[in-house]
């Protein structure tokens, strides 16, 4: 069987690489250039539903496909006036995608795996009484905040070259879907958070698993300020995609260890409660499907 993605678009229809043969928006053959008549084959055809750089495809039944609202994408800026979105890139991830969940809710790891690009301890290491998570709207909440700091912090004085002497920040992750989490930033001029938020930096992960052990990754970025900034956009995207690179290799190690097996028991830390709660929540979620399925 050739893959289709392997085919090409011809406006709305897709030509198969291997006999040319052409297929419409339902699926059907509607051209075999190498045939004396067109055969009665199709494709499955998927619901699929756009918002923004994502495409949400339902491979259930398609008369459910309906039964479950999208995941709410305002929460990343997608649609928002006075919000930028930028996507960022495709990666392949070869690993299980539950890794990549306890990765995004242990922040704590920017310090140690991304000390050459995020640099400075002290925004990872903040007493966990300083954390806080919130569920809400079927979301999952996260967030340390640090007071009162010298923007001087070669970090933030990337994200946002707008930080006076002062500044506040929020580092925040928040599961929205199981295959979207936002990662963000959101900080303060000033030394204390009285006033509103100067501005948020999101960086969200995309994901759909491939495979028990593999998963489809995409990352995208918004952010509510320097919106019109095309240089803030591409500076961000080369650190974020250097980042991510990062986590790729690091997830990518733990993969292979886990299949190797012979594992002690495993550790929990402190700075581990927010990627307890999230897969607390993805259990649940999984319960509650196969319960419904049964
Ligand atoms: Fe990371």
């Amino acid at each position: 069987m050739m893959p289709m993605e392997l085919g090409k678009h011809l406006g709305d229809l897709i030509e198969c690489a291997y006999h040319g043969l052409v297929f419409d928006r339902n699926g059907a053959c509607a051209a075999a250039p190498t045939s004396r008549s067109v055969p009665g084959c199709s494709l499955t055809r998927y619901p699929l539903a756009e918002t923004g750089p994502l495409l949400w495809i339902w491979m259930g039944d398609p008369d459910m496909a309906d039964s479950v609202p999208l995941p709410r994408t305002d929460f990343v800026g997608i649609g928002v006036p006075g919000w930028r979105v930028d996507v960022a890139g495709y990666f392949h991830l070869k690993a299980r995608y539950t890794l990549l969940v306890d990765n995004l809710f242990d922040l704590s790891h920017l310090s140690y795996i991304h000390a050459s690009i995020v640099g400075d301890p002290k925004n990872n290491t903040l007493p966990l009484e300083e954390a806080a998570f919130v569920e809400d709207d079927g979301r999952t909440f996260f967030q340390r905040v640090r007071d009162d700091f010298s923007s001087q912090d070669d970090y933030h004085r990337f994200l946002d070259p707008r930080m006076g002497e002062r500044m506040c920040a929020g580092f925040q992750t928040e599961m929205i879907a199981p295959g979207l989490i936002r990662a963000g930033d959101v900080h303060w001029c000033g030394p204390d958070r009285r006033t509103a938020p100067v501005g948020y930096s999101n960086f969200n992960h995309a994901f759909t698993p491939e495979s028990e052990h593999s998963t489809h990754y995409w990352t995208f970025l918004s952010r509510n300020y320097d919106t019109s900034n095309d240089m803030t956009s591409a500076r961000q995207v080369e650190q974020n995609n250097a980042v991510v690179a990062q986590d790729i290799d690091a997830l990518e190690a733990i993969e292979t260890a886990l299949q190797q097996g012979n594992l002690p028991p495993e550790i929990s830390m402190k700075q581990d409660l927010g990627g307890m709660r999230a897969r607390l929540r993805l259990i649940q979620m999984i319960n509650r499907e196969a319960a419904a399925q049964a």
